[in-house]
């Protein structure tokens, strides 16, 4: 047999995935995965309908169909404060997913190094490891999860091609402030360096913190490069649109490259979208708040039920504690969970790069009914251990 590309071998089985999979073996409450469990607005199932009914069953413009690449620049604006145009700074891809590898694929070089705070989302690293390029991690400090700014700069002096900065961030919840973002901005001005963004919860922000979007800080538009999502925002998880907004010479680049990979997103549920990015801004204004809402369930259940945790400043992830419980480490307690009580989340050790073993990652983007059967059954460990 002749071999597999040896790339592949830096890159381990999604552990999202393997739970997802274990939880459906056990109808485990599937708190790992990382969708809703409830439709988006009714006003959009209707679009894509009424798409599919009007006969938009062909490729669109591949860099996106262009009235929604116009109603995603004006939305971007309209959060932002920052004009950007939808002819020549928007792509509409597959998902933030295939926005992620576009934008990694086209600045890195091989053995390019690029930073990414810890704990972090696990799809960057894969991208990378694709591309012969190389994951640098920084550690964020616990529990609030603040930059080491001495260790941060010490990073960019040893060489950095660019920073992903996810924010509002998966798994930690953590917000990014204006403050930190220009001290990040700053350093990637004084190296030359990009600015990668990752911001699909942008709008699942909990009060006082709130998004503060890089790419509109002074002076950051030409390094920074957003790519973002309507499946949180919409909960359309399923639809697989994503955005990046980036200059011209950028877009032109990422273009190209979409071109070859996927040829375009789901033409139908392009022109369906375009009614979201018209939502008012109560919109936007209610789903933090229902957020905020399946939080406070949430977290109450976890403090009865004897795991510690870290408070998400926005997202649907916590980080929850385990140490309470007697176990060696998470993975044997997530496969336990799913067992015993039914629950399934995300081993914490997933998303870090040091080695932490006392945290359990949540999903609480589900109706209230489930999060309350998900924490009757998380109360059931402390009688179990
Ligand atoms: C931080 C982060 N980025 C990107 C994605 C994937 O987004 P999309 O559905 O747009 O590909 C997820 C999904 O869980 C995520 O948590």
């Amino acid at each position: 047999m002749k071999h597999l590309s040896s790339r592949l071998n830096k890159i381990p089985a999604s552990v999202i995935s393997e739970m997802n999979n274990f939880a459906r073996l056990y109808k485990a409450i599937n708190l790992a995965s990382g969708y809703p469990d409830f439709n988006p607005p009714e006003a959009l199932v209707e679009a894509a309908v009424n798409a599919l009914r009007k006969g938009y069953h062909q490729y669109a413009d591949t860099a996106g169909r262009s009235s929604l690449r116009q109603a995603i620049a004006r939305k971007f604006s309209r959060f932002s404060g920052l004009e950007v145009d939808g002819d020549a700074h928007v792509t509409v891809t597959v998902g933030s997913t295939e926005a992620m590898f576009l934008v990694l694929a086209v600045i890195c070089e091989p053995g390019d190094r690029v930073l990414i705070f810890s704990p972090f989302y696990e799809n960057y690293a894969a991208g990378l490891h694709l591309l012969d390029a190389q994951p640098v991690y920084v550690h964020l400090r616990p529990p609030e999860f603040l930059i080491d700014r001495e260790a941060l700069r010490r990073e960019f002096e040893r060489g950095a091609k660019a920073i992903i900065i996810c924010n509002p961030a998966n798994p930690s919840g953590k917000v990014f402030t204006e403050e930190e973002l220009l001290f990040i901005g700053s350093l990637a001005q004084e190296f030359d360096a990009y600015v990668i963004t990752d911001e699909v919860y942008e709008h699942i922000v909990f009060p006082p913190h709130r998004h503060v979007y890089a790419a509109a800080l002074p002076g950051m538009f030409e390094r920074t490069i957003t790519c973002s999502s309507l499946s949180k925002t919409y909960a359309i998880t399923g639809w697989r649109l994503g955005t990046v907004i980036a200059d011209e010479v950028i877009t032109e680049q990422i273009r190209l490259l979409h071109d070859y990979i996927t040829l375009g997103a789901p033409a139908p549920l392009q022109l369906a979208a375009r009614t979201a990015l018209e939502f008012p801004d109560e919109y936007y204004a209610e789903i933090a708040r229902q957020y905020a809402e399946r939080r406070d369930i949430f977290l109450e259940y976890l403090e009865r039920s004897g795991f510690g945790y870290i408070p998400p400043q926005g997202t649907y992830f916590v980080l929850a504690d385990i140490s309470g419980f007697d176990f060696d480490d998470d993975v044997h307690f997530c496969y336990w969970m799913v067992r015993t009580v039914g629950v399934a989340a995300v081993p914490g050790s997933s998303f870090f790069a040091e080695p932490v073993k006392h945290l359990v990652r949540f999903n609480f983007a589900k109706r209230p009914e489930t999060l309350h059967e998900a924490g009757e059954r998380l109360m059931e460990i402390k009688k179990l251990r």
